[in-house]
């Protein structure tokens, strides 16, 4: 039985960074500038606590400043939109990431759209997300942007592949669907409510997991030597009493019909961090005018 190429994300993301931390190197010693990333944190997620903690380890690695701001989950709508417009002003600010979820009293989408376009390192805002649709320059989601890294590193060239998304979030199916389409593919997204997921799925040269169920995807939805890139992320009751991740694609299975698969972890998680910090160099080059040679 064959066997696919695991995709090694975690390798991936550390050369992203190195290219990063060069590049904010040269920013500082040909402009004098420090590109800035400030990261809000409402309340006290346990998860939310990790990634920001990842987050400010990692940006300051890569010779980033790290501002962090933390607020207790009684903090006020009024209250956080006034940080955000105070973080839109300030000038040592490249990048402004409000780690989502929100306590249930605050709107996201107003605090998202608060946010400057060009400090919208997430790339969730309406701009960016427009100027996505309408193939402009623009900040791109992190996650998307990551599952593109690792299709192309497999095959640079995506033209004219068969690419299935399933799933259809703002935060990864409907960008990632964006950045296929640009890069030549043929795009279909499915979605929870699609009949015949499985034949859909079995189109698929690039498939794209990214539904939020531990091991929907199984082997016999693939078609034999596609790759494979899974975006789930799910803890599952594991061996004596501990939890273990599982991604959306039931990896074990298809790894023998997949031609290239990522795993979980180890796949798309560390691409995310990478490339924000990616995105807050893109930011800072761009408010400040500076040509940028990644
Ligand atoms: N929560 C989990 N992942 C993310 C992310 O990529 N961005 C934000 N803002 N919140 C998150």
């Amino acid at each position: 039985m064959s066997t696919a190429r695991i995709i090694d994300g975690k390798l991936i993301a550390e050369g992203l960074r190195e290219d990063v931390a060069a590049a904010v190197a040269r920013m500082s010693r040909d402009h004098g500038v420090t590109p800035g990333l400030a990261v809000v944190l409402v309340g006290d997620n346990p998860a939310s606590e990790v990634y920001v903690r990842n987050k400010d380890r990692q940006t300051r690695a890569a010779g980033m400043t790290s501002i962090e701001m933390k607020l207790p989950a009684t903090t006020s709508e009024r209250e956080l939109l006034a940080l955000v417009h105070e973080l839109n002003r300030r000038e040592d600010v490249d990048g402004i990431l409000v780690q989502l979820p929100l306590p249930p009293h605050i709107d996201s989408g107003r605090v998202i759209e608060a946010i400057d376009p060009a400090k919208d390192v997430d790339g969730f805002h309406p701009i960016n997300a427009g100027r996505l649709a309408t193939g402009q320059p623009a900040l791109v989601p992190c996650t998307p942007l990551g599952c593109i890294i690792l299709a192309k590193s497999v095959q640079p060239d995506l033209t004219g592949l068969d690419a299935v998304v399933i799933g259809r979030s703002n935060i990864v199916g409907k960008p990632v669907a964006r950045l296929l389409l640009g890069e030549n593919c043929t795009v279909t997204v499915a979605h929870s409510k699609s009949r015949a997921l499985p034949e859909i799925a079995a189109r698929a040269d690039l498939l794209i997991a990214a539904i939020g169920q531990p091991e929907f995807v199984r082997a016999d939805w693939i078609k034999p030597g596609a790759i494979v890139i899974d975006v789930g992320i799910n803890r599952v009751p594991g061996e004596g009493g501990k939890h273990r991740l599982v991604g959306d694609v039931h990896f074990e299975d298809a790894r023998h019909v997949a031609g290239a698969i990522t795993p979980v972890p180890g796949g798309v998680g560390p691409m995310t961090i990478a490339c924000l910090l990616r995105n807050t160099l893109t930011a800072a080059a761009a408010r400040r005018g500076i040509a940028l040679a990644l």
